[in-house]
């Protein structure tokens, strides 16, 4: 039996009972074998959901690029470890070999030394997909900065809120970035921005389109000359096995983003081993995720979890439909991938096109086949599972979260057997709880419940950035001595889990997580809104899209309301950005409020989805009247 490579059912279920009878000793087999150590831990787990803490691996000594680079130079220098596949398919893909990504990530490691950047400090980086991007993770981490990358799609507001939040010194971005057809102008997003931050001192330009932008004298430069004059060895920072990683923000509930706080060790472990079981790693494998680096999924599972296991891991600048929508098949038959993992959104927008886009490629590459970010729908999957695996490569389900780090829940390929929609069941270490609504945990199967987690596991967020009291409030206080998720599950008779969706005010629109108070506080600054209330609707292609229900301030004047919808999406996609766009926007005098005055969401998410067949009791509300009102006007 392999702790670390489990090739079959009945392997899956003796390491699963191994790893909850005694984690501490399944999670330090894993460690001591596979990783490189400057010192031993002391102490492989303390933890307190109560206070909250955790700390795995406690006491050792490591540097991740040391895990994710130079290990495999001996052995893998000339081997790709990041395959780079342009925009535009007419330019060339690169082969960045672990001998040239060694050489980068020291020389960018040895550009920041020089710019000032210390051990500890925040580096932001928004950057499009392009090997930089990469290589600038990897040298924060090479010299012990703490990476915070922004999702190049984001607005320079909420760029400029994620810098302040985490006090970045240095900013890392691009002149511009290819996008399909678009070329889009980074850098005076940056510039904007930065018109709000005073703590950073340094921008760090990549040249990637071209575009005439503007540097500022004291402050931007140029990366290639610094780059080129950098020597090309780096020796790495030792870090505690606790110290922060990297930041990651995420919406939630209220206003403000979470910048969630992963540290080295565990996470580190935990997602090499996810990367390994999940998508059945072998040497030769050609490993894509089409995600972006900007997102968690990014991290984990282009950068961290392949480069850890010596991978070649694809990275993808462009879009899956241009310049058609065969372009991601185009790729797979290029590349001869073999692990392909997209959300389902893109599955679906790409199963929407004719097969003929999907037909024309050579698929037999491919071996295992992933979604993540949302439900995946069961027409999806038989879409993914006929079209795109020819029924021959198991799908692989994977649910987690920018704060688990890791895959928590997910079949493991050729092992579990799938059936679609079910993420199925835990992986190693994972000890999932069903809770009521009364707080208390449902034993049987088959019933609906919130999913908690009940033990740690090494790659679980430490904190949110510079506020653990919120960190606490938001994920240990739903129920006593749990993780909770905020998503819904089922678990059916056998024990697989199947995730039915947000249980809070987070909506997944297009597998992007979005909060709705953020951009009802966004709306709420247009002069003549009142009052807002985002719910989530269900989308054939995106999962869920917004509906806003909007009052206006009675002010007398007469206003357009196309224009208003206009100008409310425009201060949308200034403040947050362009994916948190509404679909629907319905103007009302009112919204159904309870009597301490608080907005009925669930009401009006149903009245959104066209399901008013069973609203409840709405004789409680302060104004039940409105429900007739809303109803009558609603949008389809
Ligand atoms: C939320 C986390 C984890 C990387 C991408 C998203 C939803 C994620 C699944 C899945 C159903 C899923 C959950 C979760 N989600 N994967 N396989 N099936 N729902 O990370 O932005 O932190 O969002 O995405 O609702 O809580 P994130």
């Amino acid at each position: 039996m392999s702790n670390y490579h489990i090739k079959h059912l009945e392997e899956y279920f003796q390491v699963y009972r191994k790893s909850v009878r005694d984690p501490e000793n399944y999670w330090e087999e894993i460690a001591e074998e596979h990783f490189l150590w400057h010192k031993r831990w002391d102490n492989v787990l303390s933890w307190d959901f109560e206070k909250p803490e955790v700390k795995w691996f406690e006491g050792a000594k490591l540097n991740i690029t040391e895990n994710c680079i130079d290990r495999h130079l001996r052995t893998r220098g000339n081997k790709t470890a990041i395959l780079f596949e342009p925009n535009d398919s007419s330019e060339k893909a690169q082969h960045i070999t672990y001998n040239a990504l060694h050489d980068k990530v020291c020389q960018f490691a040895n550009v920041l030394k020089q710019q000032g950047v210390k051990k500890g400090d925040r580096v932001c980086i928004y950057l499009p997909m392009i090997p930089e991007l990469s290589y600038a993770v990897l040298a924060c981490a090479r010299i012990g900065a703490i990476h915070s990358v922004v999702f190049a799609g984001f607005s320079a507001k909420a760029l400029a809120t994620r810098i302040n939040d985490s006090d970045c010194k240095l900013v890392i971005t691009s002149d511009g970035s290819y996008r399909g057809k678009k070329v889009l102008d980074l850098k005076s997003i940056v510039d904007e921005a930065l018109e709000t931050c005073e703590c950073v001192e340094n921008v760090l330009v990549v040249k990637r389109t071209r575009s005439k932008i503007s540097m500022k004298d004291d402050r931007d430069q140029w990366l290639a000359p610094l780059m080129d004059a950098a020597e090309k060895t780096c020796e790495p920072e030792i870090m505690d096995a606790e110290d922060p990683l990297f930041i990651l923000y995420t919406s939630g509930s209220t206003g403000t983003p979470k910048g969630m706080v992963h540290t080295t060790a565990g996470y580190m472990v935990y997602t090499a081993f996810t990367f390994k079981n999940v998508f059945q790693y072998t040497e030769d494998d050609i490993y894509w995720c089409t995600a972006d680096i900007g997102w968690i999924t990014g991290h984990s599972y282009i950068v961290y979890g392949p480069l850890a296991n010596g991978a070649t891991t694809v990275m993808f600048e462009g879009v899956p439909s241009y310049p058609d929508h065969g372009r991601f098949w185009e790729i797979v038959e290029k590349h001869k991938v073999t692990q392909f993992y997209t959300a389902p959104t893109a599955i679906r927008a790409l199963g929407k096109e004719k097969l003929d886009f999907v037909e024309k490629y050579d698929l037999s590459s491919l071996k295992v086949l992933g979604t993540v970010g949302e439900p995946i729908n069961e027409e999806a999957w038989h879409w993914y599972d006929e079209n795109i695996g020819k029924r021959k490569c198991p799908i692989v389900d994977t649910w987690w979260q920018t704060e688990t780090g890791g895959i928590l829940i997910s079949p493991i390929p050729y092992s579990t057997p799938a059936i679609p929609t079910f993420a199925t069941l835990p992986l190693p270490g994972i000890q999932p709880a069903l809770m009521d609504e009364e707080g208390k945990e449902i034993h049987e199967n088959q019933v609906d419940g919130r999913l908690c987690i009940k033990f740690p596991w090494p790659s679980i967020a430490r904190t949110i950035w510079g506020n653990h009291e919120r960190y606490k409030e938001t994920y240990f206080s739903a129920y006593k001595n749990m993780y909770f998720t905020g998503d819904g599950a089922l678990r059916d008779s056998v024990g697989y889990y199947r995730i039915t969706g947000r249980v809070d005010d987070v909506v997944i629109v297009s597998g992007h997580n979005l909060g709705t108070a953020p951009i009802e506080d966004a709306i709420n600054e247009h002069p003549a809104v009142a009052e807002s209330a985002i719910v989530g609707f269900p989308h054939d292609v995106k999962g869920n899209a917004l509906y806003g229900y909007v009052i206006l301030k009675e002010t007398g004047e007469t206003r357009d309301r196309d224009n208003v919808r206009k100008e409310i999406n425009q201060l949308i996609s200034e403040r947050i950005g362009p994916i948190a766009k509404l679909d629907k926007i319905q103007f009302t005098s009112g919204l159904p409020k309870t009597r301490s005055g608080k907005i009925m969401r669930r009401i009006l998410r149903k009245i959104a989805s066209g399901d008013t067949s069973n609203l409840g009791d709405t004789s409680t509300l302060l104004n039940p009247e409105i429900v007739d009102e809303i109803m009558e006007n609603v949008l389809k």
